[in-house]
């Protein structure tokens, strides 16, 4: 990976690196390269306190072996308070990876772009992740690092996903979650995967085979359009059928299937009361909200509550992971009773 290095001449060179790990401004995850008669050690900054005498250069330097980082936030430059002060954690999407980064290290966005397309094998460009938009959800991106466009393909489940992160939604943090539902299907049901986005619940469980028949709605063209492509590549001809449509269009007229899914965590109760038809007697509906820690307990209660009071009974409830201090993605499975 490239970075500063000091050049000085082999002789000195022990002596150096020591003087640099003395004051913490040896880079150790990367290797001190020989040019002829001199040494290259890599260095953290070009002017910390106490830097030995050499030359300040910019070069590649390769990996130390077995003894790569083990956190993206080691290969950021700069002083060891800094480190804590980033952020953990990022997604990788395909070849994509996005990070949110706090406006108070605007200044470091390029560094913290450029390690993290150091510390991903697979990255090819790395996006500030300026979160999700409008009624389609759509991400706001930066680029902070390496080149290309959003699209991509994506590897969850045995499935190869057609993406792009800036026109439709995806979140890679849902992997598990559309696996579980996948694997709740019964051989022969019919389900709904409404706000379905680029598909990645009704393609697991079409790819899987025991569904009949999977019909996924959302309004937003460009995730439609995507989730077809995917499916072209895994023929899965009549069993998927995706539709472009607002839900509250598709709703009135749909007929009762066994499975529905409905992962539009902040506003999807305003849709519940019409869910209700969609889903046959003894059929399941899996719901997805935002849900404030303290409530979690009651809010099962209060969603059978806009259902229809009565007919509803808990199956599982889970949290798929943190969303805010606060709060969590919380997954409800609700089974509707007969008559
Ligand atoms: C949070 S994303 C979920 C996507 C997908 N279910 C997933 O798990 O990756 C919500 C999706 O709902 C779609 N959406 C929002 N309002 C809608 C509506 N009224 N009718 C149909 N789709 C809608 C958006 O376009 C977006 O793709």
């Amino acid at each position: 990976m490239r970075s500063l290095g000091l050049r000085v001449a082999r002789p000195e060179g022990e002596a150096t690196r020591r003087a640099l790990l003395g004051r913490s401004l040896l880079r150790p995850e990367l290797e001190i390269v020989a040019e002829g008669d001199h040494l290259i050690l890599p260095i953290r900054s070009p002017d910390g306190p106490g830097l030995p005498a050499g030359e300040v250069v910019e070069r590649e330097f390769p990996l130390a072996r077995g003894a790569g980082p083990s956190d993206y936030r080691e290969l950021v430059p700069g002083p060891a308070e800094l480190c804590e002060s980033l952020p953990r954690s990022f997604d990788v999407i395909g070849d994509i990876v996005l990070i949110r980064i706090p406006p108070d290290l605007d200044d470091r966005a390029a560094a913290i772009g450029q390690a993290l397309l150091d510390f991903v094998p697979t990255a090819r460009i790395v996006g500030r992740d300026l979160g999700v938009h409008g009624p389609e959800r759509r991400r706001r991106i930066d680029r902070i690092a390496g080149s290309g466009g959003w699209r991509t393909r994506h590897r969850e489940n045995g499935l190869e996903l057609e993406i792009d992160v800036e026109l439709a939604y995806f979140s890679p943090r849902l992997a598990r979650e559309h696996e579980r539902v996948a694997d709740a299907v019964q051989p022969g049901e019919s389900v709904y995967d409404l706000c379905c986005g680029v598909g990645p619940f009704a393609l697991t469980i079409a790819r899987d085979g025991r569904a009949r028949r999977v019909t996924a709605v959302d309004s937003n063209p460009a995730a439609v359009d995507l989730l077809r492509e995917t499916a072209r590549r895994y023929s899965l001809g009549d069993r998927l059928v995706p539709i472009l449509a607002p839900i509250e269009s598709f709703l009135p007229s749909a007929s009762p299937v066994d499975r529905v899914v409905l992962n539009l965590p902040h506003e999807g109760i305003k849709y519940a009361p019409s869910v209700v038809p969609a889903v046959a007697s003894g059929g399941r509906f899996h719901y997805y909200e935002i849900t404030s820690r303290a409530e979690i307990e009651q809010r099962a209660d209060a969603i059978m509550t806009v259902l229809e009071p009565g007919r509803w009974r808990l199956v599982d409830r889970h949290v798929v992971h943190p969303y805010a201090p606060t709060a969590d993605l919380v997954a409800f499975e609700f089974e509707r009773s007969g008559a």
